[in-house]
């Protein structure tokens, strides 16, 4: 009878206490399953469309190389989702010819875009113009003669490929709570993009929107930053 006290009390004080233990965690499965049903997260849709070449030339002198662009491009933006806004940092839309992924040289220029809020169910459609001149990095004459036979063949075509990079910064708006800094990582690989001189216009093929993969990480949120 002394023994078996104190043991009655121990287990009760231990169901009671897995008890609690139990209901905490029914209650954040619950509070968690409600918040992904009532908000369902989604990621936003980024992609470049409608983009055309007006101008693509490659020249010459004194032993470096130049390109002469004049394009213009769709970036669309897609929120998703029925309760959260996004809001956009530092927005830059990147294009690239003939790009080395892993070193992302021949790069061709940048839109910028520095702040932007997007509320729920919005798309937004920002047309950039990109014009200028910017030399092109080629390492030895086996890759000049590589990089200028596709360029020819390309012009010939009238149908240029050119790669894309996006990258911004996001904070997440849930009516008045805004969470973040995110950084995502985003891929958007090319698309098929006419020259377009005057009123020739070449027909666009059905790989001319590049469509962004868009991957968010833990590891790339920013506490700091919020
Ligand atoms: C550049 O190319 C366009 C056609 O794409 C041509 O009309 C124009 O004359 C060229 N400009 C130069 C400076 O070579
Ligand atoms: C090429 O380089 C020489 C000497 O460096 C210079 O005098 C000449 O103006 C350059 N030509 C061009 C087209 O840049
Ligand atoms: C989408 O957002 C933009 C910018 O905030 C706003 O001007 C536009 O009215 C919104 N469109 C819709 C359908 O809510
Ligand atoms: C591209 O953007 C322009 C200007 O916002 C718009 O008029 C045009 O319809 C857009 N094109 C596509 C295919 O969304
Ligand atoms: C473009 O497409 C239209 C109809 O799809 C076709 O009639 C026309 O010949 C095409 N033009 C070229 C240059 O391929």
């Amino acid at each position: 009878m002394a023994k078996a006290g104190p043991r009655g009390c121990c287990c009760c004080f231990l169901s009671w206490f897995f008890g609690i233990i139990v209901s905490v965690v029914v209650l954040i499965g619950v509070a968690v399953g409600l918040f992904f049903i009532i908000v369902n997260p989604q990621k936003m849709k980024v992609q470049i469309n409608d983009a055309r070449i007006y101008k693509f030339n490659f020249t010459e002198a004194n032993q470096t190389h130049f390109l002469h662009y004049d394009l213009e491009f769709n970036v669309t933006l897609r929120n998703p989702n029925r309760i959260m806004g996004f809001f956009y940092e530092n927005f830059a839309v990147g294009a690239y010819y003939q790009t080395d992924e892993n070193v992302m040289r021949n790069y061709v220029d940048s839109a910028f875009i520095l702040k932007l809020y997007q509320g729920k169910k919005n798309t937004t459609v920002m047309r950039h113009r990109l014009k200028g001149t910017r030399e092109v990095y080629l390492l030895d004459s086996g890759e000049r003669s590589k990089f200028v036979e596709r360029f020819e063949k390309e012009k010939k075509s009238g149908i240029f490929s050119i790669d894309w990079k996006v990258e911004f910064r996001s904070r997440v708006k849930l009516s008045a709570i805004k969470i973040g800094i995110f950084r995502p990582k985003l891929r958007c690989g090319s698309s098929q993009v006419p020259l377009v001189n005057g009123q020739k216009r070449v027909n666009v093929t059905s790989n001319d929107v590049a469509k962004c993969r868009v991957k968010f990480k833990a590891t790339y949120y920013d506490p700091s930053a919020a």
